[in-house]
C-alpha cells in the first residue's frame, strides 16, 4: 500500500435494505402490513401458520446478547489514526514505521463495574479502547484512562471485579453498601495506587474527551533485527483533562457521556488525543529499579520522557450503535509483527481471556461482523471454519495447508527468540506488598493534588466508607491509608469515629489474607 493511502472504515450501510424498501420477512417475502395477525376468526385463537408473527416474536425473544463481564456500559466513534513521527528503527510495525500512515479507528470508552444501564458519571475508571484497521491486520488497544491499576496479580481479577459489582446478598452497588469494596482494599493494599486516583479529582471525567487514555502495562517495540525495548503508551487528549466533582456528577444524565461524544462529533467538533510512549531497554529500568510488570506503578516521566507517535481524532459517529459499538469486540492479543506482549502476568493473562470471552458474548465467528472484520489488502487464507454464523467460510479451498492452493507465507522479520525472553522453570507468581507500594500514592496525595483535592478526597473515602457493615476491614482500609500519608489516615479515623491512637500500625504487623507481605514480623505472615 502506498505512504499516505487511507484504509477505509468499513461501510456500515445506514439502512441496509434502502430507501423504500419492501415490507418482508427475514426471508424476503412481502408481508401485506406489519401489524396484521392471522386468527381462525373474529373471535377465534391465532393461527400457527401465521409465519410473519411467529418469526417476528421468536426473533424479538432471542434479541438480547450478554453484556460484557465488566466495562458493559459505554459508546463510541470512528475516526483515524495519523502517524507523525515514524519509528522504524524500533519497530517492524508498518503503523508506526511507514511515514505517511492514516488508518481507521474505532473507539469505544466505558465505565468499569456498572451494568449496561448505569450512569456514565459513575465514580470509576474508564475503559479506552482502539481498534486500528492497519495493512497487517488490526490491532487493539485496550486501554483504560489511569495509568495505573488495581492488581498486579491476574487471578485475583474476578474476586477484585465481584467487589465493584453488586453484592451478592442485598444485591445493592458498592455505593450504597460497600463492604465487599473496602473488605478487598484492606487485604490487598498493593490497590492503593489506583483506590488513590479512583477517589481524587480524575475519579470522574467530566466527557470522554477530556480524559486521557493508557496502556498502563507494558508493551515492546520489536524492530526488523529483532531488537526490542520496553514501551508505554499515552493518549492524551488535546481537550485538555476535566472531572465533575461527586455532586456534579449526581445531577447528570444517565448517558451524559454518550451524547456528549455524539453532540461533538455532529457540530464536527472532532476530539482529538496526541499519541505518545515512553521507552526503555532492559538495563534502563533495571538501573532505575523499575519494574516493568507491575501494573500499580507508574514510569518516572523524567527517566523515561514521552514522545510524540501520532494524532487520534475521532469524527464519524455509529449509524448503528448494536452492530458498531455493542458487537465490537477489542482484545488486548491483537497485536501486529512488531509490537509484542511484555511479561507482565496481567497482560499475559488478558491475552486469553478477551478472545474467549467473545466467542461467548458475540460468537464463534465474531471477527467476521463488519466492525471487527480485519480491512487488510489480502485474501486471508487460515484453518478456521464452520462454527454458527460462519458468513465467509473462506469456500471451497481444502481444509488443511494445500499445496494445490497453498498461502503467501510472509516470514517473520525477526526471530521470537530474540524478543520471548523468559525461559528456566515454571514458577508459582505472587506478588508481595513492601512500604514501597505507598510511595507513589503519597507522591499522587502530596505533590500532585492540591490543597482542595485533598480535602475533598477526604470526604469522599470517608462518605464511600460509611455504607460498610464491617468495621475491621475498614479499621485495616485506614490503616493502609494512614500508610500512604498519615494526616489523610488519621482525619479519615475520625470521620469514621476509631477509637483514637488504637489502630495506627505499622506495615510490618498488618497480615493480608490477599497480597503477601514482605515487611512483615515472621509472625504476622
Ligand atoms: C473488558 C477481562 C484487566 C481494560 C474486559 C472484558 C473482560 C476483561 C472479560 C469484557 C470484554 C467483552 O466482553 O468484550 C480482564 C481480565 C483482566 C483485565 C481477565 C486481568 C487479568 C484489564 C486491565 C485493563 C482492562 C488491566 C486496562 C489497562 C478493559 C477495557 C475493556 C475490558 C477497556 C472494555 C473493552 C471494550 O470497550 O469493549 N476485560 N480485564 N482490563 N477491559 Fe479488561
Amino acid at each position: 500500500m502506498a505512504p499516505g493511502e487511507h484504509l477505509p472504515t468499513p461501510k456500515f450501510a445506514e439502512d441496509s435494505w434502502g430507501q423504500g424498501g419492501v415490507y418482508s420477512t427475514a426471508f424476503g417475502a412481502p408481508v401485506s402490513h406489519p401489524y396484521e395477525v392471522q386468527r381462525s376468526s373474529n373471535n377465534g385463537p391465532l393461527l400457527l401458520q401465521d409465519i410473519h408473527l411467529v418469526e417476528l416474536l421468536s426473533h424479538f425473544d432471542r434479541e438480547r446478547i450478554p453484556e460484557r463481564v465488566v466495562h458493559a456500559k459505554g459508546g463510541g466513534a470512528h475516526g483515524h489514526f495519523k502517524l507523525t513521527h515514524p519509528i522504524p528503527q524500533l519497530t517492524c510495525a508498518k503503523v508506526f514505521a511507514v511515514p505517511g500512515t492514516v488508518c481507521s479507528v474505532t473507539a469505544r470508552f466505558s465505565t468499569v463495574g456498572g451494568e449496561s444501564g448505569s450512569p456514565d458519571a459513575a465514580r470509576d475508571p474508564r475503559g479506552f479502547s482502539l481498534k486500528f484497521r492497519t495493512e497487517e491486520g488490526n490491532m487493539d488497544w485496550v486501554f483504560n484512562n489511569t495509568p495505573i491499576f488495581f492488581i498486579r496479580d491476574p487471578a485475583k481479577f474476578p474476586t477484585f471485579i465481584h467487589t465493584q459489582k453488586r453484592h451478592p446478598q442485598t444485591h445493592a452497588t458498592h455505593g450504597d453498601d460497600s463492604t465487599q469494596f473496602w473488605e478487598y482494599m484492606s487485604q490487598n493494599p498493593e490497590s492503593v495506587h489506583q483506590f488513590m486516583y479512583l477517589f481524587g479529582p480524575r475519579g470522574i471525567p467530566r466527557s470522554w474527551r477530556h480524559m486521557q487514555g493508557y496502556s498502563g502495562h507494558t508493551f515492546k517495540f520489536v524492530n526488523n533485527d529483532g531488537e526490542w525495548h520496553y514501551c508505554q503508551f499515552h493518549i492524551l487528549s488535546q481537550q485538555g483533562t476535566a472531572n465533575f466533582t461527586s455532586e456534579e456528577a449526581g445531577q447528570q444524565s444517565p448517558d451524559v457521556h454518550q451524547l456528549d461524544l455524539y453532540n461533538a462529533i455532529e457540530k464536527g467538533d472532532y476530539p482529538k488525543w496526541d499519541i505518545k510512549y515512553q521507552l526503555a531497554t532492559q538495563a534502563e529500568a533495571d538501573a532505575a529499579g523499575l519494574d516493568v510488570f507491575d501494573l500499580t506503578r507508574t514510569w518516572d516521566r523524567k527517566k523515561f520522557p514521552l514522545k510524540p507517535l501520532g494524532e487520534l481524532e475521532l469524527n464519524q459517529n455509529v449509524a448503528n450503535y448494536f452492530a458498531e459499538i455493542e458487537q465490537v469486540a477489542f482484545a488486548p492479543s491483537t497485536l501486529v509483527p512488531g509490537i509484542e506482549p511484555s511479561a507482565d502476568p496481567v497482560l499475559q493473562s488478558r491475552l486469553f481471556s478477551y478472545h474467549d470471552t467473545h466467542r461467548h458474548r458475540v460468537g464463534t465467528n465474531y471477527q467476521q461482523l463488519p466492525v471487527n472484520r480485519p480491512q487488510v489488502p489480502y485474501h486471508m487464507y487460515n484453518m478456521q471454519r464452520d462454527g454458527q454464523m460462519a458468513f465467509e467460510n473462506q469456500g471451497g479451498r481444502p481444509l488443511h495447508l494445500s499445496s494445490i492452493n497453498p498461502p503467501t507465507l510472509k516470514p517473520r522479520a525477526y526471530e521470537l527468540a530474540k524478543s520471548a525472553g523468559g525461559g528456566g522453570p515454571a514458577i508459582n507468581f505472587l506478588s508481595g506488598v513492601t512500604s514501597k507500594d505507598f510511595e507513589q500514592p503519597r507522591e499522587l496525595y502530596r505533590r500532585v493534588f492540591s490543597e482542595q483535592d485533598r480535602e475533598n478526597i477526604k470526604g469522599e473515602i470517608s462518605g464511600h466508607m460509611s455504607t460498610s457493615r464491617d468495621k475491621q476491614s475498614i479499621t485495616q482500609a485506614i490503616n493502609i491509608w494512614w500508610l500512604v500519608d498519615e494526616d489523610l489516615g488519621n482525619t479519615l479515623a475520625k470521620n469514621l469515629k476509631l477509637e483514637q491512637g488504637s489502630w495506627q500500625k505499622p506495615l510490618k504487623e498488618l497480615k493480608f489474607i490477599g497480597s503477601h507481605n514482605f515487611e512483615a514480623n515472621a509472625d504476622a505472615l
